[in-house]
């Protein structure tokens, strides 16, 4: 059932598992329909030519007086715009804060979904005083202010307790991490923890507060978003040159 008649996107959603699993992927796909969409990006690899969507290259100055500076910055993306839009931010350093920044910046935008790759490099893990205020509220609470945040990791144990405890779907892909499968159990009958480990590429195991746990291999070969062989950290200054290396 849960195969044929595809879901909203929830409020809080996470796609955990190994590297190359189609975490990535999947989370693209299940926004896709999402009118106003701001993906964020630390790997500045595989999104960076990432068709259909604006590509903004903020600066970050960090410390007290610091914050966005220069041209790209998404302050400057977002003032006025009203509509649909879909947004890379591509962030190379300062993460944290740069998500805390944007996650402040996107209460004032509203109706907004902010999908987060490699969510794990942003939040601190550990204890709940670590998750900086504004990503904190908008995990918890962002809802209000119409916003939809999702997020993949390698590892949940690396992802911020808050962050795991308050979402209200995940789908866990392929892992053999001794932490990812006993944080699994809890989430998933045995018999679907134990399968974790020999899940194949893009399958995954949904878990919500919804329904009950279920092995979903629907988009197995379904997903063509993102090129496989683009590894090559590029720079922004060539982000529009195509160069064959
Ligand atoms: N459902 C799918 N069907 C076909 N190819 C997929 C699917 N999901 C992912 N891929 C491809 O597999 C590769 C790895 O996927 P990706 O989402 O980047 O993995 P991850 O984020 O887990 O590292 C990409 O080239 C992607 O295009
Ligand atoms: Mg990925």
């Amino acid at each position: 059932m849960p195969n044929s008649k595809r879901s909203e996107l929830e409020y809080l959603e996470l796609f955990f598992g190994k590297s190359l699993t189609g975490k990535t992927a999947r989370m693209l796909h299940e926004v896709r329909r999402q009118p106003r969409l701001v993906v964020v990006d630390p790997k500045c690899s595989q999104l960076v030519s990432l068709a259909g969507f604006d590509h903004v290259w903020p600066e970050y100055v960090p410390g007290k007086r610091g914050g966005w500076t220069g041209e790209q910055n998404p302050v400057n993306y977002f003032r006025g715009r009203t509509g649909k839009f879909r947004v890379v931010i591509h962030v190379r350093e300062h993460l944290p804060e740069q998500l805390n920044s944007l996650c402040l910046l996107l209460r004032a935008v509203r109706n907004v979904t902010l999908a987060v790759d490699e969510l794990g490099l942003f939040i601190p893990s550990g204890a709940a005083a670590a998750l900086p205020s504004s990503i904190l509220s908008a995990m918890i609470s962002g809802s209000h202010e119409g916003l939809i945040f999702c997020g993949t990791a390698q590892i949940p144990s690396l992802v911020h307790f808050i962050a795991r405890s308050n979402a209200s779907r995940i789908r866990w892909f392929r892992t053999t991490e001794i932490n990812s499968l006993s944080a699994a159990k809890s989430y998933m009958p045995r018999a679907f923890a134990d399968s974790l480990p020999s899940l194949p590429d893009y399958v995954c195991i949904e878990t919500s507060d919804a329904h009950a746990a279920f092995r979903d291999e629907s988009m197995v070969g379904k997903i063509h978003l993102i090129s496989r062989n683009n590894n090559a950290r590029a720079l922004p200054a060539v982000q529009t040159e195509k160069t064959d290396s």
